[in-house]
């Protein structure tokens, strides 16, 4: 099993640019169901989800692989969908296989998705997206554990959510876009990655008003053409290594991002006193001699992303002075927190909300990886701590970054992969 070995103590020094989109190359290609026509995606970071939706589209019966010309371009040709069903050992793996259930009942009539089920960071329900079809006229029900949604067609209808959900949104988005009539969906997440799905969506001849908003207008069309579509930068890695060059005093360069859409991590590296320079695409860091304490709560986008949650509290466990970090997301998203505290941070957990009290130094350690995130997490306090730390289960990590170790000691880390 891999395990990725840092020996902390290198200032990070140079420039990096973000791979593409992980979150966002997920709906995207589940959105290549909409359509009989061919799907190319580039910018697609070679990550392990990735791998894993192309099997769950190839076992609906649509060809889909790397592209053997370009290995960050991804081909999806559309072929008979055999059998609307993404069984349960692959939908297992990665929750967001559910963002098939949308396009399936849209495009074929009937779809049948194994309930995701919750993973370590929560119990993750998707009742959400259940309301949201039947909202526009599916018939939705759970059977042994499969999600079954049936409709010869859907009808536009307006649609609520009782709470933010992403890939909720995104699902309801992409049915409603060969629905017939008119769709509203009201409360909808504002996330980047909603944006660059209604982008493509609309690229291949969708009618949609409002994406990034909380409200979101679509006219529904018959039929969708080809999606040609380039993944933005995936913005939570940037964080994630803007965030290692912050506690390890480093001055680094992020490229390939769309900087608009990081404000909120932005503003709390440099609430940390990391001092930026951010172009449209590129964000320079230099790091302060120690990051300075700080209170933050995650929020659906604009807020404070979850997705940094961890690696921030890895900044913070740190800092000089107290920090309060709160999670409003997830139910369980500290299982850094135990690791952390292995390397010797002091962190006390009260409900929602984990009190970090900065400590000079940390010491390296063996720890063991969780969830994506959280694995992220102890990679960034392993370049800051003393001595070596050893990650184990190193497959989390590999599900959402590309070789983050060879971007990292191209950095000047002494970090390297074992197993
Ligand atoms: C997306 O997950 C992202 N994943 C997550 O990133 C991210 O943490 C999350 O959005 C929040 O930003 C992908 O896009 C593939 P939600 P999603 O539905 O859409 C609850 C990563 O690390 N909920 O916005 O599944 C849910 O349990 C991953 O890259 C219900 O209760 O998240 C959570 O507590 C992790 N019922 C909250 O809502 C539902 O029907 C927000 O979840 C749906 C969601």
């Amino acid at each position: 099993m891999d395990r990725i070995v840092v020996r902390g103590g290198a200032a990070l020094r140079g420039s990096v640019q973000a791979s593409g989109s992980k979150n966002a190359t997920l709906a995207l290609m589940a959105a290549s169901l909409l359509t009989d026509e061919p799907s190319v995606l580039r910018n697609v970071p070679r990550v392990r989800d990735v791998d894993t939706m192309l099997d769950i589209l190839n076992a609906l019966g649509v060809h889909a692989a790397w592209d053997p010309w370009d290995d960050h371009a991804v081909r999806i040709e559309p072929g008979e969908i055999t059998t609307p069903e993404a069984p349960y050992d692959l939908v297992r793996k990665m929750r967001a296989s559910f963002l098939v259930l949308g396009p399936l009942v849209a495009r074929c009539g009937s779809a049948r998705v194994s309930e995701p089920g919750g993973c370590a960071i929560g119990v993750r329900p998707v009742e959400q997206h259940m309301r949201g079809l039947e909202s526009l006229g599916a018939k939705v029900g759970l059977d042994h554990g499969y999600v079954e949604a049936r409709a010869p067609r859907l009808d536009g209808a307006r649609h609520r959510f009782d709470f933010v959900t992403v890939n909720g949104t995104q699902n309801v988005m992409m049915a409603a876009c060969l629905a017939r009539g008119r769709s509203v969906i009201e409360n909808a997440a504002r996330e980047p990655e909603v944006i660059e799905l209604a982008e493509a969506l609309q690229s291949m001849g969708a009618h949609i008003e409002g994406a990034g908003s909380e409200r979101i207008e679509i006219e529904g069309v018959d039929s969708l053409g080809a999606m040609e579509r380039t993944a933005w930068g995936d913005r939570i890695e940037a964080g994630t290594l803007l965030a290692a060059a912050t506690v390890v005093r480093g001055e680094i360069r992020v490229t390939g991002i769309h900087t608009e859409h990081m404000g909120a991590t932005l503003d709390k590296l440099r609430a940390c006193g990391a001092e930026l320079e951010v172009g449209d695409h590129e964000v320079a860091l230099r790091a302060p001699r120690r990051p300075r304490a700080l209170r933050v709560s995650t929020a659906p986008y604009p807020g404070f992303a979850t997705d940094m949650q961890a690696q921030l509290m890895a900044v913070l466990a740190l800092a000089e002075g107290s920090s309060v970090v709160t999670e409003t997301v997830f139910e369980n998203r500290f299982m850094h927190v135990p690791e952390l505290r292995r390397m010797g941070a002091d962190i006390e957990l009260d409900g929602r909300s984990a009190h970090v009290r900065g400590v000079e130094r940390l010491s390296g350690a063996p720890v063991m990886a969780t969830d994506l995130r959280a694995s992220a997490s102890l990679i960034v306090a392993g370049l800051a701590a003393e001595g070596e730390t050893e990650i184990s289960r190193v497959y989390h990590i590999d599900r959402g970054y590309e070789r983050i170790e060879e971007k990292l000691r191209r950095l000047g880390a002494d970090i390297r992969r074992e197993g």
